[in-house]
Order: structure tokens, then C-alpha cells, then sequence
């Protein structure tokens, strides 16, 4: 097989506000709910916070000067909302906007290309305060508003804009949940999340207006980590499964953004409990996007099932399936080739970038101070191998971002998962780069599997 990616491939690294800057207080950031929620006792493992995180708000240009080092060509990284509107609404922080700035120019000053996600979960707390966060469309609103700040402000120095990361997290597993696994860690009822689902929908279609009307030449897209249906086997009858899974799966996130609809067997199915809301909300929701973000760690095994009235059954997952360090990374690297693949074959979508892929390891540093990680190497490894077949069928796969460049503040788990291909030392905060690094950085290098 040739083991080489289409020349300009994308490679890059990602990470989100949160999880790496620290600085919470610094330079007139507000309260995010996360900030909120991670000093709630009994909400995250070991009662980790990311008040310092890694701290890259203070070391941002030893992180740019690393990435440089290893050769990547685009970096994705979120704004903090509250950094540039504190309360949410209203007034700009000037300092806020100063910082990203400064990133953003340091970006591109060592070549590497700015790519913004404008929101990466921590919402201001003013917001979840005043209107009950995304249980209302006025913080969906205020989320718009907020575009246009970042979008007038840096449509200058940026191009790629993500409205949303992931919009399971923040609203099934954040309003959703007994006992809330993320903030702000309500438990509403299934009217009220399909509401709450809605709200980040539609924040998302404001937020391509809104930036599209003050930066009209930047492109817009999206982060969703929509569940991945990958085949028991490659028939044709578990394909086409698979296919119709993905889109149904999907229906009330990815699929209502592309069609600009819920698809009438999800409102069927829900029936009382449908979201509420106007055909004008549906058009804004499907507004064009220029590519379609995708992150993706693991996958739902389809099979093809007479027997169900769908037409499919999702296969439980035998507890004997491998899988990595975090048991919820079942090891599925089929996931870089199918997901693309779908999206381009149900919904004809011209670019698609994987915006995350990555595993946490059990990283060990060794007595010269290294970390082999080569597990981590294993599943990117083999998760490239799917992707570069996708990309030979002549899927419209451009790029692929690792999640993450830094070992960071895994949310719920606190610090117990790294992620990172470089080592983070949380007393120290020395950043050693681990042998996924290089190995990433070859891979970026020479554009090829190695
Ligand atoms: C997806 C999220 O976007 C990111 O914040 C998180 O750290 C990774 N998955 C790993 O769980």
C-alpha cells in the first residue's frame, strides 16, 4: 500500500482553552461554569480544577516554539468566551482579546495555521446564572454576539472558524445526567434536553452568520464528535446498516446541521417531548458550512438486523474488546475511514478534517527521562492507516489535528488521563515531548504512514 497522504495534507495538534491555559483569574477573565464545577466537591476525580492547568496562558511561546519544533503545519486551540466577554454579554475585555492576539500572531509568525473554536464548553457563568445557560436560546444569542466580537476582531489573522466542539458533551452529559458528569451537572428531563440541544443547535447556525457577516471571507465549520457507525463486516448489507445508523444516530446534532432538519422519524419518536421550535430556526441551523470537523476516539459497531423495526441493531460491546488505558478508547481505528466516508456519501460534504483523534496512555518516564509511549504510536498508527485508505478512495479527507499537543485537564477525570504526545510535569510544568511526538512530527514531515 502506498503509505503517502495527498500533498497538502493538514497535520496538526489540539487543545481547548480550559483544559491547557490556567490563568483563570488573570487579565480580567470571568467564571466559566466549568470554573464552577470543577471547585464543586466530588465532581471531578482527585479534586483536580484547571485553575494553573498547564499554564499556557503564562507559556504560550514555549508551546509555539515546541509545535514549530515539531514541524506541524496548524494548530487547533479554543478561545475562552469569558476571557473575552466576562459577564457573557455586553462589554469586550480588552485583555482577553490582547492574549489571543499575541497567540494567534505567534502562530503564524512560526508558520503554523491558526485554527479557532469558539466553543470548547466553558461557558461564562453570568450566562448559566441569568438565563440557565443552554437550557435558553438567549444564551445561543449571546453566543452569536460573541462570534461577531471574534470574528471582526481576528478575520484578519484567522480563516478556519469552529463554531462548536462537541455537542454531546455539553449538553446530554451536562444537563442530562444523574448527577452530571459535566457542567454545569443538571438532570432535566428528556423534553428539556431535547431543548437544551436545540439551543446549542441553533447557537451553532447563529454563530456561521454571525461570523460570516464580519468576516466574510473566513471559512466556518464545526467540531462534532458524532457517534461513528462502523460495520461488523464489509457487506454490503452492514454497510448500508451502518450508513442508515449514522444518520439516524446522529439525527438530533450533525444530521439536523447538514439537512437543516430533524429528520421526521426522530420527532416521531419523540413525539411530546420534540424540541420546540420554528422553520426559521431550522434554516438558520443549516446554514452552509465550508467543512465539516469530526473528532473521533472510538466507535458503535452496526450490524445489518431484519428483525428491528430500523433495520439495524447496535452491537453491546463484549467486555473482551480490547481497548486502550481509558476503557472507554475501545480500539477502533475502522472509525478514520468510515466516518468520512458516510459523511461524504450521505450528505456530499466536500472537506472534512478529523479535528481530534488521540488515546490516553499510562506514560511512564524512564530513567533518562523519556516517555516510549508506544501504545499511544499504535493507535495513532493504525488510525492513520483508515484514514489514508479514505483518502486513496478519493474521500475528501483534508487534514487530521491529534488531540493533544499537551498532556491537560481531561475534564471530568481531572489530570488522571494524559493525552498529550508532549509530557506535561504539573509541579514543574516542564513539557518533554514524548515518542508519539516524534513520531508525529515524521509523520507530519514526510506526509506518509510510518
Ligand atoms: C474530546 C474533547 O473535545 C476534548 O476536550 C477531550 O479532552 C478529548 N475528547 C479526550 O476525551
Amino acid at each position: 500500500m502506498d503509505r503517502t497522504f495527498p500533498k497538502g495534507f493538514l497535520w496538526g495538534t489540539a487543545t481547548a482553552s480550559y483544559q491547557v491555559e490556567g490563568a483563570v483569574t488573570k487579565d480580567g477573565r470571568g467564571p466559566s461554569i466549568w470554573d464552577t464545577y470543577s471547585h464543586t466537591p466530588g465532581r471531578i476525580k482527585c479534586g483536580h480544577n484547571g485553575d494553573v492547568a498547564c499554564d499556557q496562558y503564562n507559556r504560550y511561546r514555549e508551546d509555539i516554539a515546541l509545535m514549530k519544533k515539531l514541524g506541524l503545519r496548524a494548530h487547533r486551540f479554543s478561545i475562552a468566551w469569558p476571557r473575552i466577554m466576562p459577564a457573557g454579554r455586553g462589554g469586550v475585555n480588552e485583555k482577553g482579546i490582547d492574549y489571543y492576539r499575541r497567540f494567534i500572531e505567534g502562530l503564524l509568525d512560526a508558520g503554523i495555521e491558526p485554527w479557532v473554536t469558539l466553543y470548547h464548553w466553558d461557558l461564562p457563568q453570568a450566562l448559566q446564572d441569568d438565563f440557565g445557560g443552554w437550557k435558553s436560546s438567549e444564551t445561543s444569542r449571546c453566543f452569536a454576539d460573541y462570534c461577531e466580537v471574534i470574528a471582526s476582531r481576528f478575520g484578519d489573522i484567522i480563516e478556519n472558524f469552529i463554531t462548536i466542539n462537541e455537542f454531546v458533551c455539553f449538553t446530554d452529559w451536562a444537563y442530562g445526567v444523574e448527577n452530571g458528569e459535566y457542567a454545569p451537572g443538571e438532570k432535566l428531563d428528556n423534553k428539556g434536553i431535547n431543548q437544551v440541544r436545540h439551543n446549542a443547535l441553533l447557537a451553532h447556525g447563529m454563530g456561521v452568520q454571525a461570523i460570516r457577516a464580519a468576516a466574510p471571507e473566513a471559512r466556518v465549520g464545526l467540531a462534532d464528535n458524532a457517534v461513528v457507525c462502523v460495520p461488523v463486516m464489509e457487506t454490503e448489507e452492514h454497510i448500508a446498516a451502518a450508513r442508515r445508523a449514522y444518520r439516524e444516530k446522529n439525527a438530533h446534532f450533525l444530521t439536523a446541521v447538514l439537512e437543516g432538519r430533524y429528520p421526521d422519524f426522530y420527532l416521531e419518536e419523540q413525539g411530546p417531548d420534540a424540541p420546540v421550535f420554528t422553520e426559521e430556526e431550522m434554516r438558520i441551523i443549516g446554514s452552509p458550512v465550508d467543512f465539516v470537523g469530526h473528532n473521533m476516539y472510538r466507535a458503535e459497531h452496526i450490524m445489518a438486523d431484519p428483525e428491528s423495526s430500523r433495520g439495524y441493531t447496535t452491537v453491546i460491546t463484549p467486555s473482551s474488546y480490547p481497548h486502550m488505558y481509558a476503557p472507554w478508547i475501545e480500539i477502533t481505528p475502522e472509525i478514520t475511514y468510515w466516518a468520512p466516508r458516510f459523511l461524504s456519501e450521505i450528505w456530499g460534504v466536500k472537506e472534512i478534517y478529523i479535528t481530534e483523534n488521540g488515546c490516553a496512555c499510562d506514560d511512564k518516564v524512564d530513567e533518562f527521562g523519556r516517555i516510549n509511549d508506544t501504545d499511544r504510536i499504535f493507535y495513532l498508527r493504525n488510525h492513520l492507516i483508515s484514514a489514508r485508505r479514505a483518502t486513496a478512495e478519493g474521500i475528501p479527507l483534508k487534514g487530521y489535528f491529534c488531540w493533544s499537543l499537551l498532556d491537560n485537564f481531561e475534564w471530568a477525570d481531572g489530570y488522571t488521563y494524559r493525552f498529550g504526545i508532549v509530557h506535561v510535569d504539573y509541579t514543574t510544568q516542564k513539557r518533554t515531548p514524548k515518542l508519539s511526538a516524534d513520531y508525529m512530527s515524521r509523520v507530519a514531515r514526510e506526509n506518509r504512514i510510518l
